[in-house]
């Protein structure tokens, strides 16, 4: 393991050397900047996971970067979140659609767009006006304490400039970065002096800002920009992303210029298009476009989820991407039964990391792009995002194999293949035979948000289903040590743990374990709906299409799935086995409906209101237990109309929906005693 690990990195080491040599001693880099950057990313992320295989000559030592232990830790009070990113036109629209959706807004949404600065994000605190603390990032909840380095910056002020609106504490949280004009005249400077130049503005700004000695930063033309400041509406008056902004101009720091306002997607593509147009010409690097939903109280409602804020998004410039070629071409069959065209690459490094498959999503991609074996393909991998072919590049036309078409028979069960209609997917019919799809329910099953059955992975469950010992859930419950050491990879300890961890896993809750059962689209938000709901496995196995109806998100398709689901006498076979085999939830009681009048009713706000704003008020309906959702449906207790109601109104009517006034609202918050 370590070895190949060691390999791995004199590798890379090798690969950044010779593109540094071609960069920097021949002015004449033989694969582009961001190409290089990903290398040198991949080898600081190795050589991090493995501290012992740092040596003073590896190319990340130039730079000065520090193990993060060279600073004193800084906790941060709030988390220092990150950003979910979008990349297309599409999937910003869908952004929307989730907030307004979540507001029960049908009106545009108003953000504030504004650069994403390719840099390093900081968090300062000023108590009475005085800078005390600066902080990296870090995790998100404890960064590195470099508050003599940030004070070297000229353009963050030491004190804050009087105003009557400056609060005891202060927490501002800004991006510090290298102007591109700095960093390319102390490249010019390095390669004088026959040092090593820096790979790019961010990495420049990484290493100076890290520096031991703040006498070092100091060299460095550093700048930074500040977008937030926490907590700061419940202490000023200050209602807006873009009135934080101003806020903080005033306070004296610097801000980025090119913040607007926007309305709604529209908005957002203009400016995204603008900036774009505008990027080269810009004095410092960005990497895309943020945009913020403007109202704070709107923020404060749509919160976060897994440490990235809902009202907030990056919309990335274009992703990297990269060439090869199709080796194979290959059907993956998942839980469900769906193929999945892949295409067997040969090896390309993009986005950070080796490459070697591709998916191609369906039937429907595969021949919209004609990708055939043989040919030259773009491959993309953004971010996280599984990496996909994107096109095939018009070739000399050699070694083109002929047009791909779907298989007629399950590749792992020999099982007919059905399309349905309508759906782009196409189906192993063979359901649990399919030992790919017992699979496939299994690693599901003991997935971390499902069963959470620590070290079951793919490897693991592929031997456990291959050599007879489970072939279906129930069977991981009856597994014995004997069983387990014979296995490849497996020794007393390991079995011993996994055993340990299979039977914790006993103890779970509702939730989880609905969605562990891995019913088509009953996701783990929908699971824990249900549980809500239903409260206990036997009410949710009795409900009929139109109680399962009633549960928030749940529409005919997934009520549909339900029922079918334990329609099945072998799915019920199952649940009555995992019951014996002694698994266990928590069965929570009714919420206490004098705390929670509202508890059970479903709300949707439109139009203008007079006394609050919609998002305050769904903020109290909630309080009282009520739900409040964006669409108007049969299970919608009424519908509060304000000033100019949209077309809500009308389909609440054409339902059979109440509408109430806003007086209406007033009085079910304000119950008389
Ligand atoms: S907002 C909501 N605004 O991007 C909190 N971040 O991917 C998230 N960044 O860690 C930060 N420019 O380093 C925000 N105008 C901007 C930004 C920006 C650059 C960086 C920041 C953050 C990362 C999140």
């Amino acid at each position: 393991m370590t070895r190949a690990i060691e390999k791995k990195i004199e590798q890379l080491r090798e690969e950044i050397e010779k593109h540094s040599y071609a960069y920097h001693v021949l002015d004449d880099p033989l694969i582009p900047d961001v190409e290089y950057d990903a290398l040198f990313r991949a080898l600081q992320q190795l050589e991090f996971d493995h501290p012992g295989l740092v040596t003073a000559a590896s190319p990340t030592q130039r730079i000065g970067a520090k193990p993060s232990d060279a600073f004193p830790p800084a906790e941060h009070t709030d988390p220092m979140l990150s950003l979910g990113n979008v990349f297309d036109a599409a999937e910003l629209e869908a952004f929307e659609t989730r907030i307004r959706d979540r507001l029960g807004e049908d009106q545009e949404i108003e953000y504030t767009a504004e650069p994403k600065i390719d840099g390093l994000a900081v968090s300062l605190v000023y108590e009475n006006g005085v800078l005390v603390r600066g902080a990296t990032r870090g995790d998100g909840f404890t960064g590195e304490d470099i508050t003599e380095n940030i004070r070297t910056i000229r353009s963050v002020p030491l004190r804050l400039q009087k105003h009557r609106d400056m609060p005891e504490r202060l927490e501002v949280r800004g991006e510090v970065f290298m102007p591109k004009k700095g960093f390319e005249e102390i490249n010019v400077h390095a390669r004088k002096e026959g040092k090593k130049a820096f790979v790019n503005p961010r990495n420049a700004a990484a290493g100076a800002l890290r520096r031991l000695d703040p006498r070092e930063t100091a060299g460095y033309p550093l700048d930074a920009f500040f977008y937030n400041a926490t907590g700061i509406a419940k202490q000023t008056l200050i209602r807006t992303q873009f009135g934080v902004l101003q806020y903080l101009k005033k306070m004296g720091f610097k801000i980025c210029a090119e913040a607007q306002q926007v309305s709604g997607c529209q908005g957002c593509l203009q400016y995204y298009g603008a900036i774009l147009d505008k990027r080269a010409a810009l004095g410092y690097e960005l990497d895309g476009v943020v945009y913020k939903v403007n109202d704070l109280d709107l923020q404060e409602v749509l919160g976060m989820v897994s440490r990235a804020p809902r009202w907030a998004v990056a919309h990335k410039f274009p992703a990297q991407e990269a060439a090869t070629r199709v080796a194979d071409i290959r059907f993956q069959v998942g839980r469900t039964g769906a193929l999945t065209p892949v295409a067997k690459l040969e090896p390309v490094f993009v986005g950070g990391a080796t490459v070697s498959n591709a998916t191609l999503h369906n039937m429907d991609e595969v021949n919209r792009k004609d990708v055939r074996i043989g040919d030259r393909v773009i491959i993309r991998r953004a971010g996280d995002v599984i990496p996909e072919v994107v096109k095939t590049i018009p070739d000399s036309g050699t070694g083109r194999g002929d047009p791909i078409q779907a298989p007629k028979r399950c590749p792992e069960c020999n099982s007919e293949v059905v399309r349905i209609e309508g759906e782009a997917l196409i189906r192993c019919s063979g359901g649990l035979y399919c030992p790919a799809q017992r699979k496939g329910v299994i690693r599901h099953f003991a997935s971390r948000k499902a069963m959470d059955i620590e070290g079951l992975g793919t490897k693991l469950v592929d031997q456990l289903v291959d050599k007879g010992l489970v072939s279906s859930v129930k069977d991981l419950f009856h597994l014995d040590k004997e069983d387990l050491v014979e296995l490849e990879f497996m020794g007393e300890l390991s079995a011993t743990n996994l055993l340990d961890a299979i039977k914790k896993s006993k103890h779970t809750t509702l939730a989880r374990f609905i969605y562990a059962l891995g019913i088509r689209e009953v996701g783990e938000a929908t699971a824990a709906s249900l549980a809500d709901q239903f409260r206990d496995l036997e009410p949710l196995q009795q409900a009929d299409y139109e109680a399962l109806q009633e549960v928030p998100d749940v529409g005919p398709v997934i009520a549909e799935n339900i029922t079918a689901f334990f329609r099945q006498a072998h799915n019920r076979e199952i649940l009555s086995e995992l019951k014996n085999a002694g698994l266990v939830w928590e069965v929570k009681p009714k919420p206490d409906e004098q705390d929670n009048p509202l508890a059970g009713k479903t709300f949707v706000l439109t139009g203008r209101l007079e006394k609050f704003s919609r998002a305050e008020a769904a903020l109290q309906l909630k309080a009282l237990g009520a739900k409040v959702t964006g669409s108007v449906s049969r299970k919608t207790t009424a519908v509060i109309a304000g000033e100019d109601p949209g077309s809500k109104v009308d389909k609440a009517r054409s339902l059979g929906v109440k509408v109430l006034a806003e007086e209406d609202l007033l009085a079910l918050l304000q119950p008389d005693p």
